[in-house]
């Protein structure tokens, strides 16, 4: 977190008013959707009575509002991928249960009596949960053809599967796919009600977490080759559109960019991949592999797949760790389950050739991941255990400015008799500095500095 002194009331303030005037005009836009769809509903059920004295002969008649001049997220969403009647309502019905659910209230009054508008009723929500088929009711009504169209909404290749806008939820075991209820992502809430984005939350469903970083280039203590390499990558994440576009190379290169970090525990592979996510102003999401390998067949598909769907169009940098886990040297395929395990290789290793952004694989050894993989990278880069002189270096970096060393600490020293990596220094720091705030002091001592390394020696199983 940033020290809060860095940020000064009147920046607070302005940040709060553009906030302020940002949800104000999403909501502007969005009532009026509300609205439309609103008189769309109420429509449906007047044709639906066979009424005669509305000048109206169909749902279509009722156009959906104007954004093309306007600057919300909502209208640029509409305007991008070119959302028609359908997909508006569709998602207007999507979002209604959370923001309008009085719009909603409609069906409750023939609830039960007609089948054909589907719906169900919430544990705690009082209101009308609508499903699939509620959406086709009011798109659709009898007319078949149209139903059979409509399914289009919902599937695999349509933008709201891919970019997980809104979907069905899995309907009950031997009941039709429609009884299944229409849900709003939090994101695609978010989006339209606010014109921000939220980042998705670590769950079963997306088993990937937010990687980010209060540091920079010069906070990386880094062998030369390593920064160079990372450089390289910062180069190709800088240059890609023109490379693929002007350049026209699009046709003759893989899209994306694979790389392999390799190195001992806490050598700064995951940091690195944060500061190099914040450099290019990309956000960084860490897939943990070796929690995600699942003995269910196609389970770790299915959840790998909504995080290569949804990183693609935010162009996320996918850092994996414990590639080993799913890279690691084949096994002979001797029973099923080592099988399966090649096919989610290949699963992964296609949607990973396919995927146009920065995709980094992390492992402890090289030697680890199989060879067949190795000439995919488009760079492998070591991070090796820091010598004397970066050791020294990560030491000074390290210590808060609000401390201070005894005179007996030599830094170099200690740097050239232990040689501990960055994140077991960065430890040893954390330990000497609670143990001086509990004594209240600033100063470092000596001993707490050796007795914070011997800690350390001891994880590894070490002794000094
Ligand atoms: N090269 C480095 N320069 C600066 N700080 C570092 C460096 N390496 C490690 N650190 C410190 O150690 C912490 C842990 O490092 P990091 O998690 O990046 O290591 P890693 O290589 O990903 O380790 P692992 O293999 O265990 O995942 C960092 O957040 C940082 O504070
Ligand atoms: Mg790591």
């Amino acid at each position: 977190m940033k020290p809060l002194s860095n940020t000064s009331p009147s920046s607070v303030d302005s940040t709060n008013k553009e906030w302020e005037k940002s949800v104000w005009l999403h909501t502007r836009d969005l009532e009026e959707e509300l609205s439309w769809f609103d008189r769309v509903l109420q429509l449906r059920s007047t044709l639906n009575r066979g009424k005669q004295d509305v000048p109206y002969r169909s749902v279509y008649d009722l156009h959906p509002p104007d954004f093309s001049a306007s600057e919300t997220s909502y209208a640029h969403f509409i305007r991008q991928h070119q959302l028609g009647f359908d997909e508006r309502l569709a998602m207007m019905m999507a979002i209604a249960p959370h923001l309008q659910p009085k719009a909603l209230d409609i069906f409750l009054s023939t609830d039960g009596k007609d089948s054909a508008q589907g719906g169900s009723r919430g544990k705690s929500h009082k209101g009308f949960l609508p499903t699939g088929e509620t959406l086709l009711f009011v798109l659709a009504g009898e007319n078949l053809q149209k139903r059979i169209l409509l399914n289009r909404l919902f599937g695999r290749e349509h933008l709201f599967h891919r970019e997980k806008v809104i979907w069905l939820e899995e309907a009950r075991e031997e009941e039709p796919l429609l009884s299944g209820k229409l849900k709003a992502s939090e994101e695609f809430i978010d989006l339209i009600t606010t014109g921000a984005m939220k980042k998705p939350r670590y769950g079963s469903d997306f088993p990937a977490k937010y990687l980010s970083t209060e540091l920079e280039w010069k906070d990386l203590v880094l062998h030369r080759e390593t920064r160079l390499r990372l450089e390289e990558i910062q180069h190709w994440i800088e240059h890609r559109e023109q490379l693929m576009g002007e350049w026209e190379m699009g046709k003759r290169l893989r899209p994306g960019y694979l790389s392999l970090f390799y190195g001992p525990p806490g050598t700064g592979k995951s940091l690195s991949a944060a500061v190099l996510g914040k450099l290019t102003g990309k956000d960084v999401f860490r897939i943990d592999l070796s929690g995600v390998v699942s003995k269910y067949i196609g389970e770790t598909e299915k959840k790998l797949s909504g995080i290569f769907d949804r990183g693609e169009h935010r162009d996320w940098i996918l850092f994996f760790d414990e590639a080993d886990a799913i890279f690691g040297k084949r096994s002979d395929t001797k029973d099923a389950h080592d099988r399966y395990a090649n096919q989610e290789v290949a699963y992964l290793l296609q949607r990973i050739e396919e995927y146009s952004g920065l995709v980094v694989l992390a492992t402890n050894l090289r030697s680890n991941i199989d060879d067949a993989f190795q000439r995919r990278f488009k760079s492998v880069i070591p991070f090796p255990m820091p010598n004397v002189l970066e050791r020294k270096q990560l030491w000074e970096k390290s210590f808060s400015s609000k401390s201070r060393l005894a005179e007996d600490v030599d830094l170099l020293q200690i740097a050239r008799e232990f040689q501990l990596a960055g994140g077991s220094i960065i430890n040893v720091v954390e330990y000497c500095s609670v143990q001086a705030i509990q004594a209240g002091k600033q100063e470092i001592s000596r001993d707490s500095l050796i007795q914070g390394i011997r800690l350390e020696y001891q994880k590894s199983g070490l002794t000094l």
